[in-house]
């Protein structure tokens, strides 16, 4: 369930970045249709989606970039702001609330620094909230980019934390 391995995005900044948005838009589509599926790509591969992607992507598909960008921050898995190498979604939900989540978020995010959509000082974080992650049993539960880690208290999160560089 685990892989603390993250996969290396690109900058923006990157001298080919247009190109290889334009790549992605031509791989996936320019129907609207598949624009979830071109920012989700944009996203995967960028960190996030920008300015720079929602007007590159309006030049290839003729879809507005109000409404590329009205899409890309309806959905959750959609990021518009630059986020840290791992994301934590912690599960706000009762059933991890009432078994320690309360505590455990608390001295999350002492350890973190952060408030909920906030990105840790050195880049290493960004601190999200969600609703049930479908693992009541091991509550209270929180992902890291996508593992698991549940059964969490305030002592075993600073030993989870670390390996994630
Ligand atoms: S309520 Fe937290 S995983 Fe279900």
């Amino acid at each position: 369930m685990e892989n603390a391995a993250s996969q290396q995005k690109t900058s923006y900044d990157h001298p080919d970045a247009i190109d290889i948005i334009r790549d992605i838009v031509l791989e996936t589509g320019r129907s609207k249709e598949a624009l979830i599926a071109v920012l989700k790509n944009v996203a995967d591969r960028f960190g996030y989606i920008s300015n720079v992607a929602v007007q590159e992507i309006s030049r290839q598909t003729s879809i507005s970039a109000a409404e590329i960008f009205s899409v890309a921050t309806f959905y959750r898995m959609l990021p518009t702001t630059q986020r840290g190498r791992h994301v934590i979604e912690f599960c706000e939900s009762l059933p991890c609330h009432v078994v320690g989540g309360r505590e455990l978020y608390r001295a999350l995010l002492d350890q973190l620094g952060v408030q909920p959509g906030e990105t840790s000082p050195d880049g290493r974080f960004t601190l999200l909230t969600t609703s049930c992650l479908g693992v009541c049993e091991v509550g209270p539960v929180l992902s890291i980019d996508d593992n698991i880690h549940g059964n969490l208290t305030a002592e075993s999160l600073p030993d989870i934390l670390a390996r994630y560089e």
